[in-house]
């Protein structure tokens, strides 16, 4: 390569890795997996080394990624959030090891081998023991304040246990990773692909989402959790190594790693990460990697830091697992929002445990991107091991007539030309009557998690829409028998049961009709708040924005994609026909207490109440009128105190702000 090659190439790459960044840390939407990301990485470092010439100080390979983004406090770290080197070969583990080696002239080095959690890393600060902030990593100098998203965090304490005998220290920073189960993820994608919004790909991606909510009641709805590992500012110090410090904050309280291994040299340590391979689909959080650690604090500061990762550390990472195997077809499915997602329809192949025979390939540009071409055989991966992802093709096996993939330019459903809007990715179908929209509207109305419609199950809907009889929603309150009668011989029984399953609907619960309208955004959670907030169908759709916002778990997305839904002219209609053709939705009982007894009201909790939790506090202010903030100040109407209140009691009694505790706030919300 000449030297001007060389020159192109370290941009093309730095660019590239730039936008994988981006991507990553600040819109937790990586277009590209782990391997392919530090593969791209790898090849710039190399290259750099190679020609040191053109090595500048702003290359992504001497910096760690940046997720900081508007509306968020930014907080300087006290002591930087490294990175950290990775590996995914033994020999450069052996190499890491050898370095260390050398440093020390011994052995035998003591390590402490955990897992490498594949969640968004938070730097934690307690003063005196009391949680004053939680802060994203930032650019690892400066991070995000999420203190009050990190609050709704069950596991987190607010305090410090204290230690028999041993003081907690005056200012610690202590370091960990957010992560969501796995059954969280999946209840909140179910949620999702009911309400018809896009799905996350794992929960890494949806964690990134979450904690960076600009609305904490939003965060409060999906359930965060946290492990801690590592140790950052610290005065006075508390530990001298990285075993005692996993022993040190499990006593304070707060999550640790499942296991981590204490070892000695090298071939010991590498033993234990692999038995960390084999448990570590057993553990509460996606584990990618092992990390390993020198165990004692004295040796990690004298082995120091590069730029940006430590010498003491280096996480091992565990290859996804893949599998190759061909591409029969793409099919391109018609969402009920017309996005037109293209699928992957495999030759079926065992992947991590189960058999893989479709795959999303996300959109049109990522096709394109891959060159990905029907009788290829494709390598396929499960992302964050969840869902599977088409990542690559083996062009040496690619048959010699395979021709570049056509996005279709219309509907495959119902032929109109397919569009674009500004700023999506997605292709969309933009005839509202396109059969595969109105059939997936239907399903989803008539689904359990709608209007709970037994014998309206999917095949029978394809078979209204087909027969041209259900057009919209409103078309299956004016079915008939007759026509259904000519469905086929002695279908009167399974027709009656139909039609009478259809006039019970009429009566279903308001929450059932709301989900079920398929709202944006809006799942059962938020269509059961607005069922209860406002009563009727009529009411929400004269909502107004700051009506919307007022509830609890409503933020500003929901509350725009509800105003626009009944703008639109379209879906007034149909709630007028909807309920000219009988709809009656059963409205819920108001919450006693009304719903104004504290307007106006501003409250801040601190400490543990005796019987409600933060959220259910939050909750009552909230359905009561009441708002609910992080901080205290002069505005700030009542400080709701319970055991172990912070600083946020001390700051409440330097303001003169009223403090109540849990008795007196139920008496003030009327028992
Ligand atoms: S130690 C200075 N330990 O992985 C030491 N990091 O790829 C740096 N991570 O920034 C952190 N599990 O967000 C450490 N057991 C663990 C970890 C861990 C996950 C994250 C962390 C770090 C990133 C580097």
């Amino acid at each position: 390569m000449t030297s001007a090659e060389a020159r192109q190439r370290i941009a093309d790459l730095r660019a590239q890795v730039a936008r994988h960044d981006e991507l990553y840390h600040r819109q937790a939407k990586p277009e590209i997996t782990d391997l392919e990301y530090d593969r791209l990485k790898r090849k710039l470092a190399d290259l750099e080394t190679q020609f040191p010439q053109f090595k500048t100080a702003g290359s992504p390979t001497e910096r760690v990624g940046d997720d900081r983004i508007e509306g968020f406090a930014a907080y300087r770290h006290r002591q930087p959030m490294q990175s950290l080197d990775n590996t995914y070969s033994e020999d450069e583990l052996r190499a890491f090891h050898q370095r260390l080696v050398k440093l020390f002239g011994r052995e035998d080095l003591a390590y402490v081998v955990e897992p490498k959690i594949d969640g968004i890393a938070v730097s934690l600060t307690y003063e005196k023991g009391a949680l004053v902030r939680a802060v994203t990593r930032g650019d690892g100098i400066e991070g995000d304040d999420i203190t009050v998203n990190a609050q709704t965090i069950k596991a987190l304490p607010p305090r410090l246990k204290a230690a028999r005998g041993a003081r907690l220290p005056e200012v610690i920073e202590i370091r960990g990773e957010i992560y969501m189960t796995l059954v969280e993820f999946q209840r909140i994608n179910r949620e999702r692909e009911e309400a018809g919004e896009a799905l996350f790909a794992n929960p890494r991606n949806l964690t990134a989402g979450t904690i960076k909510q600009l609305d904490s009641r939003e965060v409060a709805r999906r359930r965060l959790e946290i492990v801690l590992y590592g140790l950052g500012f610290c005065e006075p110090a508390a530990v001298e190594t990285q075993s005692g410090f996993h022993g040190l904050v499990r006593a304070w309280g707060l999550p640790t790693v499942e296991k981590f291994w204490t070892t000695h040299g090298i071939d010991e340590t590498w033993r234990a990460v692999q038995e960390l391979g084999g448990l570590r689909h057993a553990f509460a959080y996606a584990t990618d990697g092992a990390v390993v650690k020198l165990d004692a604090l004295a040796q990690q500061r004298e082995a120091g830091s590069t730029a940006k990762a430590p010498r003491w550390a280096i996480a091992y990472k565990f290859a996804a697992e893949r599998a190759e195997t061909r591409l029969n077809a793409i099919t391109v499915q018609v969402g009920r929002t017309g996005v037109l997602t293209p699928v992957a329809e495999l030759e079926p192949v065992v992947l991590a445990g189960t058999t893989v025979a479709r795959a999303t390939l996300h959109n049109r540009d990522e096709i394109m991107r891959k060159d990905i071409r029907v009788g290829d055989f494709v390598r396929v991966e499960k992302a964050g091991e969840v869902i599977p992802a088409v990542v690559g093709v083996d062009l040496a096996r690619r048959p010699a007539d395979a021709a570049p993939y056509v996005f279709p330019d219309r509907c495959p459903v119902c032929g109109t030309r397919v569009v674009q809007y500004e700023g999506e990715v997605a292709l969309r179908c933009p005839n509202p009557d396109c059969p595969a929209q109105v059939r997936r509207r239907v399903q989803h109305f008539a689904s359990k998690a709608g209007v709970d419609i037994e014998g309206l199950g999917e095949a029978m809907v394809d078979t209204l829409v087909e027969k041209g009889w259900v057009k919209s929603l409103a078309d299956i309150y004016r079915l008939r028998r007759d026509d259904l009668l000519t469905l086929g011989k002695s279908v009167e029984k399974s027709t009656d049961n139909l039609l009478a399953a259809i006039a019970a609907s009429k009566r279903a619960e308001l929450w059932r009709v709301i989900n079920g309208l398929g709202i944006q955004h809006v799942g059962a959670a938020a269509a059961k708040d607005l069922a209860r907030k406002f009563g009727s169908l009529e009411a929400l759709a004269e909502a107004k924005r700051d009506d919307l916002l007022a509830i609890a778990g409503i933020g500003e997305t929901m509350a725009e994609a509800i105003t626009a839904h009944f703008n639109e002219p379209r879906n007034r209609a149909l709630v007028s026909r909807l309920l000219a053709l009988g709809l009656a939705p059963t409205a819920p009982a108001r919450p006693a207490g009304g719903t104004t007894r504290l307007a106006g009201r501003t409250f801040v909790l601190t400490g543990t109440l005796p019987v409600l939790t933060r959220e259910e506090a939050t909750a009552r202010i909230e359905a009561a009128g009441g708002k609910v903030s992080g901080s205290v100040s002069r505005k700030t109407s009542y400080v709701l105190a319970g055991a172990e209140a912070g600083s946020k009691l001390d700051k409440a009694k330097a303001l003169g702000v009223p403090v109540i505790g849990e008795a007196e706030f139920l008496r003030m919300l009327g028992g």
